[in-house]
């Protein structure tokens, strides 16, 4: 929108190597951010840090990892003076078991990627925010599986579920001291997370968004969600227009969890109708 409202802010983006994190980077940069990436995708940082040459720096990281977070952050102050804010968004699906099948390894090895990383980012960015005496913003992505069951399994849901409170908890100990922290919720966006979610192999994930704006198969807004819907809400939640939005995990799904996925409303209708049909046969053979 061509706002410079990141203007000399140096945020941590973790996951920004595709998707989602991906376009934030890029709009963060745009509108003035200077950004330190983590992600496991070494060469995909490497390219990035090539591509916006002295705004960008990349260090490998492992958000399951608490040593590389704490590292991560601290690459921020050591390469750009301060931090500003910090992006909690890496992340994956992880084990898709059921409850029933799910091991407690598997449910251990979702939370450590999708909420024990929240809970650290949000720790280690605290205490820089706290020792430079200016306090920052952090914002974390969450999921519209984190609100509602059903969209993705149990370790995942609940991890999500954790991201919200983590947010919530924040405020209560922080927000006196003027740090704030907020999640974003998205419902389906097309990155190469949803492809692997739904067993589409990546080499076709381009193929594939075409493919599903095509067929038309998004019932809220008449499109699908696209990485560019939620880097705009992210630069928006890291910027001071946001100053006194703190502790909310805002849906960015074009409305799928405001109609409880359309999925009860025409199995209804459609019962309504064989039910009326039925009567209406009824009737005619007792007037008749
Ligand atoms: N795409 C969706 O429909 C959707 C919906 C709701 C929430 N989300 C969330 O959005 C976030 C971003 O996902 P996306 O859709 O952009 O997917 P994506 O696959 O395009 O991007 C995810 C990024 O996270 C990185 N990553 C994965 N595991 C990591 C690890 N252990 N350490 C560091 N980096 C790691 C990947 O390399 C990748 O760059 C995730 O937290 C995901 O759960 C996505």
């Amino acid at each position: 929108m061509g706002t410079r409202d990141l203007e000399g802010k140096v945020a941590v983006v973790t996951g920004g190597t595709s998707g989602i994190g991906l376009r934030s980077v890029e709009l963060f940069v745009e509108r003035g951010a200077q950004v330190v990436v983590g992600d496991i995708a070494a060469d995909a940082g490497k390219l990035l840090e090539e591509r916006f040459d002295g705004k960008v720096g990349f260090q490998t990281t492992d958000v399951t990892d608490p040593e590389a977070i704490e590292s991560l952050v601290a690459l921020a102050t050591t390469r750009y003076g301060k931090l500003d804010v910090m992006f909690n968004n890496a992340g994956a699906v992880g084990d898709p078991s059921t409850i029933a099948e799910l091991t407690a390894d598997g449910f251990d090895g979702v939370v450590a990627l999708l909420a024990r990383s929240v809970f650290l980012g949000h720790k280690f960015a605290i205490r820089t925010f706290l020792a430079q005496g200016t306090p920052g913003t952090i914002v974390s992505t969450a999921s519209v599986a984190g609100l509602e069951g059903g969209w993705l399994p149990v370790g995942y849901a609940a991890s999500k579920a954790a991201v919200m409170s983590i947010v919530r908890q924040t405020v209560a100990e922080y927000g006196a001291q003027g740090i704030r922290s907020n999640a974003i919720a998205p419902g389906v966006i097309l990155t190469p997370f949803v492809s692997a979610a739904l067993g589409v192999p990546g080499d076709y994930a381009d193929d594939f968004t075409r493919y599903v704006e095509d067929e038309k198969v998004f019932a809220t807004l008449g499109r699908p969600g696209l990485p560019e819907d939620v880097a705009e809400v992210a630069a928006f939640l890291a910027s001071d227009a946001s100053r006194f939005v703190n502790g909310v995990s805002l849906p960015v799904d074009g409305g799928a969890t405001a109609i409880t996925h359309n999925q009860f409303g025409p199995a209804l209708y459609a019962a309504a109708q064989r039910f009326v049909e039925s009567k209406s046969g009824a009737t005619e053979t007792t007037t008749a």
